[in-house]
């Protein structure tokens, strides 16, 4: 088999990536190692930044989105008793966020590679990178109990943290930069009507409790809880008693509850490998840097990295220009960075750790005050939760 770009991988960045290279006249192949029902219904998170959804309509794949994505212009901050608005028409005119589940993005993103004649080859074991540190990058699997071999042009790693690809890069050549938290989310799907027009961020002494949602009849939910915490101690009547305790803050304000159609617990974890390439192998999205969930980042980087890898596989194709695959990882890196930051930084402002004594607690309250009564202050989060233009990457 040979093809230009074989991509690793399924998920958002991999999918965009090739639906991206297809417009470009660039053909790839995506191999992905669970089944297409897998990818289609794992639940992650579902906020899109402005130009990740300006990136899905330009290519074509935002029909659903647009009919079925609710548009926000706003969230609410809630702790002390009270919900602070931070208003998006008024601090950052004409951008807002689209939430839309991540997996119906994975769903559209398949149905249109498979309706364009795209190749994804789901259920590919024991993948194996090879041979990208010259001129003949290939990667062999197995399919259907046949060991196979697709040959390159170049690579595309996009399978993600617990992915292959990033490893198979000899020691020494990365950095990595990471950080744990001590804390998981508990992450739960219901069949009820959101209790909020806007998601709700709400940070309390029992611990953190976003409210998300995902259509006029489906919430989603998640909670601070210890590291390793096992799903088992979480029946769902004490997920609702929890969400209450943590999100009926505020008077006349109660939660809806209804029947839960998932849930499961995520670590939380801020994570960087540098450069995001070597030799003809390109990392992409959580393959190489993953933000905890809190600022909703991690699907709008790995639309953004692709894009920026599209624009510099296309000129190395149409003129045999590689200045642009050259600066691949540092035009990522400066937004990856800003997004590292604004995940941390709303992950520590949220949160309750069990670390922090009395003087880090008032800390936290300080800046969680400043932040709902300066509008510079509040104008920051507005700008980085709908997400920085698309200047900020190093080399522009
Ligand atoms: N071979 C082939 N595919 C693999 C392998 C492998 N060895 N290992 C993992 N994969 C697949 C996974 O099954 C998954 O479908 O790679 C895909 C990676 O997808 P994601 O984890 O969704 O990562 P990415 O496409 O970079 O999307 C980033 O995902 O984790 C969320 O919050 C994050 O929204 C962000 C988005
Ligand atoms: C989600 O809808 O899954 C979601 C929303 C906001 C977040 C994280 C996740 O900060």
């Amino acid at each position: 088999m040979r093809t230009q770009v074989a991509i690793t991988g399924a998920g958002p960045a991999g999918l965009l990536l090739s639906h991206l290279l297809h417009r470009s006249g660039i053909e790839s192949v995506v191999l992905e190692a669970r089944s297409r029902d897998y990818a289609e219904h794992r639940v992650r998170a579902g906020v899109l930044e402005q130009g990740t959804v300006d990136t899905l309509i330009g290519a074509g794949v935002g029909e659903r989105m647009l009919r079925e994505g609710l548009v926000h212009h706003g969230i609410e901050l809630r702790f002390g008793g009270a919900g602070h608005r931070i208003a998006f028409e008024k601090l950052v005119p004409g951008r807002a966020i689209t939430v839309y589940g991540q997996q119906e993005v994975v769903k559209d993103l398949i149905a249109a590679r498979l309706a364009a004649g795209g190749q994804i080859l789901f259920e590919a074991a024991d993948v194996v990178p090879e041979g990208f540190d010259g001129p003949g990058p290939r990667v062999s699997f197995t399919v259907g109990g046949e060991r196979r071999v697709l040959e390159a042009d170049f690579i595309a790693g996009c399978d993600g943290f617990h992915g292959v690809c990033r490893d198979a890069i000899p020691a020494g050549v990365l950095t990595y930069f990471d950080k744990e938290y001590p804390f998981g989310w508990l992450g739960v799907l219901a069949a009820v009507a959101p209790s909020s027009d806007e998601l709700i961020y709400a940070s309390t002494p029992r611990g953190f409790a976003p409210h998300s949602m995902r259509s006029p009849q489906v919430s989603r939910f998640y909670l601070q809880v210890v590291p390793d915490e096992d799903i088992a101690n979480w029946p769902d009547d004490r997920i609702w008693a929890e969400l209450a305790a943590r999100l009926e803050t505020v008077p006349g304000w109660s939660l809806a509850t209804g029947p839960v159609l998932e849930k499961g617990i995520t670590a939380m974890r801020s994570f960087v490998a540098e450069p995001m390439q070597y030799g003809r192998l390109y990392l992409a999205g959580d393959a190489a840097h993953i933000v905890p969930p809190t600022g909703a980042k991690g699907l709008n980087l790995a639309a953004f990295d692709v894009t920026v890898l599209t624009e510099a596989l296309a000129a190395w194709y149409s003129a045999g220009d590689s200045s642009l695959l050259d600066g691949y990882s540092r035009a990522c890196l400066r937004r990856v960075w800003r997004a590292q930051h604004f995940s941390w930084w709303m992950t520590t402002l949220l949160h309750s750790f069990d670390s922090y004594d009395a003087y880090d607690r008032r800390l936290q309250e300080s800046y969680l005050d400043y932040l709902c009564s300066s509008e510079a202050a509040s104008a920051s989060l507005a700008e980085n939760y709908v997400g920085l233009g698309p200047h900020l990457r190093s080399d522009g």
